[in-house]
């Protein structure tokens, strides 16, 4: 039998403009995580147990779109494995989907893991990092990777598109309340309309874009030298250039303005945005009244985690 699980992820600054070759700053969240199992099956196939997606089946039976399903076929494909034995693989998650926290990439990885290490087919981190990508490709149109990056080796990134992995440290933790919309949103939709504004009007966007960029080198800085409580203002300006782009939403905005009038030292959208997750820098003594009014202010969960 072999186990293995992944974190999921946010993106503290540079969504967006990161997939204009801009740099990005992102973050594992290990409080929330997918796990995988595989182990020898006592009968024949491939049987795929995800309870928390309600599904329950032999591999043959999906379609090979399925996300599942064209991770297991590529990896199999990858390494020249025929016949493939029969296995039992259960994978769970604690990761919401589809909000921003690197849920599809973080099962990816998971699972990859587990079945190299079960058919003893070693990956170093380059090559799981590689097949994830290619794995988010199929499904999310133009990824930067970002979220694949951050998730395999699960530390902090900062992340400029096709360039070698570059990590950073943290000076000083720092606490952040990530907060849920509920509103389940593609990314693939806000990062393709972000396109149409930047194809009518090439000039404005690269100028936004490189706003964005200034703001990120600035707190990766600040990250690094602890001087974290002037993130806050950083992540107020990189909020107001996403609105700018038309990918924030009313609910996002409230939860941004619950979070600065409870206390928060400045917030933002996380992620593709128009729904998914917001996050907002607190003192650590206030995290907790911070929660409670994001919360009331209509936010599915929050979670409170340490950047360190
Ligand atoms: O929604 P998420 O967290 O997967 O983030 C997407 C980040 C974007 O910059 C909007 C897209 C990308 O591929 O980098």
């Amino acid at each position: 039998m072999a186990t293995a699980s992944a974190p999921g992820k946010i993106i503290l600054f540079g969504e967006h403009a990161v997939v204009y070759g801009r740099p990005a700053l992102a973050v594992p969240v290990t409080q929330i995580h997918a796990d995988v199992d595989v182990t020898a099956s006592s009968r024949p196939g491939i049987w795929i147990h995800a309870p928390d997606v309600n599904l329950h089946a032999e591999l043959s039976s999906l379609p090979s779109d399925h996300p599942i399903a064209s991770v297991l076929h590529n990896f199999f494909f990858a390494f020249g494995i025929s016949p493939v034995p029969s296995l039992d693989i259960s994978i769970t998650s604690t990761i919401p989907v589809a909000s921003g926290l690197g849920s599809g990439a973080a099962v990816t990885v998971a699972l990859m893991r587990a079945l190299s290490s079960h058919l003893d087919k070693l990956m170093t981190d380059e090559q799981v990092n590689t097949f994830a990508y290619e794995i988010e490709k199929l499904h999310h149109g133009t990824p930067s990777g970002i979220d694949n990056t951050v998730v395999t080796y699960a530390r902090p990134v900062y992340f400029i598109k096709g360039q070698p992995i570059e990590t950073f440290k943290v000076g000083a933790p720092f606490t952040l309340v990530i907060a849920d919309t509920g509103i389940s949103a593609l990314t693939k939709e806000s990062v393709s309309d972000v396109r149409k504004l930047w194809e009518a009007d090439k000039v404005r966007w690269e100028k936004v874009f490189d706003e964005i960029g200034v703001i990120v080198r600035n707190a990766k800085e600040k990250i690094e030298n602890g001087e974290w409580r002037a993130l806050g203002a950083l992540m107020d300006s990189n909020h107001a250039l996403l609105q700018e782009m038309t990918v924030s939403s009313p609910e996002l905005d409230s939860l941004v303005e619950s979070a600065r009038r409870s206390g928060a030292s400045g917030a933002k959208l996380s992620g593709g945005g128009r729904g998914g997750n917001m996050i907002a820098l607190v003192e650590k003594d206030k995290a907790a009244q911070v929660a409670e009014a994001i919360l009331s202010a209509g936010a599915r969960r929050t979670i409170i985690t340490e950047i360190s």
